[in-house]
This record gives C-alpha cells, structure tokens and sequence, in this order.
C-alpha cells in the first residue's frame, strides 16, 4: 500500500509535503526517495523515539527532510516554524506503529506483559494507569463503549475497579478473561486495549483538530490522505470530507475538498499476508479545490 499511497499524495516532485505519523519511516522515505529540485518533506511524530529512529533511517536526504517531534495536531504550528505556507500533500497513518505494539514496555500490546502506559508522547502525564485507576466509574464506562466498542462495559468497569490498582497489562488481561467467555476473550482483549490506547492518547480529539488545520496548509489540488486502522476514526474521515473538508458544525461554507476515493481502499491480499494490520487498514484521499 505505501506504493499506492504515495502515488495518489505525490502529485509534483518538487512539492513540499507532510508525514504528520513519521512512525517506522516507511511512507516518508518512499516520500523523500520520490523529491527532486526543491521537493520538501516534514516528517513529524508526537513519539521522540520515532522521531530518533526516523531522523537516522531519513539522514541521508539532507536538507531535503526534516523530522520534528509534535503533536500533529499543532500542525499549523509546525508549518509556520518551518516557514512553510503551502503543501503539495499530507499523509495520516493513524494509529499506533509496529514498533511500538513490539516493545512490551510501551504496555501497547495484550500479548506481552509490561507497565499500563499507552502514551505515544513520553513526556505526557495521562497513562493508561492512570486512566483505569483514576477515572470515575462512568467516564471509564464511555471510554469502553465509544472507543473498543465492548459489550457490557458496566461489568468490565467494575472489575476494573474491584481489582484497583491494577498495574501492568498482564492484570489488565487477566481480569479481562475472568469476565469473558473463553471464546470471546481475544477480541475483547483487543477491544480493551485498543478504547484504552484512544482514551491516552486522546485520538479522537487529535483527529477532529487535524483535519481542518491540515486542509488549512494545503495548496490548490494538493492532497489529503488518511489511512485508518477502526470504523470510529474512519467514520470521522468520511465524514470530515463529506462535509467539504469542514469541523463539524461549520455552515455555509463553500466544499474545500474534494473526495477522490468515493470508497475507501483496502489492502490487497498479499500485503495483508505480510502484516497482519493491514487487514482493517482504510485509505481515503481528498483534494484541495477551494
Ligand atoms: C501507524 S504509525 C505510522 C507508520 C508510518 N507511516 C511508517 O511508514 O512507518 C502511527 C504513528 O503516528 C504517531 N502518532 C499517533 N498520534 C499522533 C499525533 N496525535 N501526533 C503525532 N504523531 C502521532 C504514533 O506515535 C506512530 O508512530
């Protein structure tokens, strides 16, 4: 898919553009690999370890790249410290990357025991501890429902709760089996982590903020492209370019986007035989219009 990504995001290869979630550095260096003349990339992650790992996988691009530690959110910010005003294109590949899902000590996988933590920024205070140990029963309750989709999240809170301090992730999973059919319990597991991760992290919040200040940066037919992993961030998406690339709530204002994926675009079956995430993987692009 990276291939397919950065051909339908780079339209003009002495363009600048954005990788606002630089992550392993894959789509970035297919990016950079792509510039010429004064072509430009941004490479940016809210994780300082992306950000180290991308800088040294990215060097040899010189001054064509530069990799910046951020939330994308302050994108805008960025841009403007950058001396930048308008881009060709950005890329959003949501979610949490594989080497963070590989390193126990992130706490980001159900498969491996380590600290509750989730916290893509490091220098953040809110941990996945902290949330389940520290957050009232109902906002715990919502942070199950409306991010992982977990049936009878009531239940589950209140084990939560009963079993306070719960501190590793290996608690996490041992108290979500005893409340789970056996049957059940991988995909419930999955559900957990992934509401816990959102709620950490505050990806929702993030996305909504992007969308328009991103729009915002990109020039006349620059693109906007976006690859979510659930159906809460890809329902967002859709529903950010349906809406002509506007927050919600915003009216009468003329379509700034144009959709050019009117169906998302998935993975093919040899990619997905090769990394098993990209199974969910949804890809929607948009064009500058206005
Ligand atoms: C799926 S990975 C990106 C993988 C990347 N495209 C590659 O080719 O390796 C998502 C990355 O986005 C970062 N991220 C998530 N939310 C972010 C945010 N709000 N601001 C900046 N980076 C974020 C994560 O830290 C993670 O490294």
């Amino acid at each position: 898919m990276v291939d397919r990504i950065v051909d339908l995001v780079l339209t003009d290869p002495t363009g600048c553009y954005l990788d606002l979630t630089a992550g392993g550095g894959g789509h970035g260096e297919a990016i950079a690999t792509r510039l010429v003349g004064r072509g430009r990339l941004i490479a940016l992650d809210k994780d300082s370890h992306a950000v180290e790992r991308v800088a040294t996988r990215l060097a040899r691009f010189g001054e064509r790249v530069s990799v910046v530690q951020a939330s994308f959110s302050r994108v805008a910010e960025i841009a403007e410290r950058e001396q930048i005003t308008q881009v060709t294109g950005i890329l959003l590949d949501l979610g949490l990357s594989s080497d963070q899902l590989d390193t126990p000590e992130r706490g980001f996988a159900f498969r491996d025991e380590g600290p509750l933590d989730m916290r893509f920024d490091l220098s953040q205070d809110v941990t996945a501890a902290q949330v389940i140990n520290g957050y009232d029963r109902h906002r715990l309750i919502e942070i199950l429902r409306d991010f992982g989709e977990v049936p009878r999240a009531m239940s589950l809170v209140d084990a939560f709760i009963a079993a306070r301090p719960v501190t590793t992730t290996a608690h996490v999973v041992g108290i979500v089996r005893q409340s789970t059919p056996p049957r059940q319990q991988q995909k419930r597991l999955a559900q957990v982590f992934q509401a816990l991760r959102i709620a950490v992290n505050d990806e929702m919040g993030e996305l909504d903020r992007v969308l328009p200040a991103a729009t915002d940066l990109l020039g006349i037919g620059g693109r906007l492209a976006v690859l979510a992993y659930h159906s809460l961030e890809d329902r967002r998406v859709k529903q950010f370019i349906k809406r002509g690339g506007w927050p919600e709530g915003t009216v009468d204002q003329p379509a700034r986007l144009l959709a050019l994926t009117k169906k998302p675009m998935v993975a093919e079956a040899v990619e997905v035989a090769h990394n098993p995430r990209a199974r969910s993987a949804k890809l929607r692009v948009a064009e500058r219009i206005a």
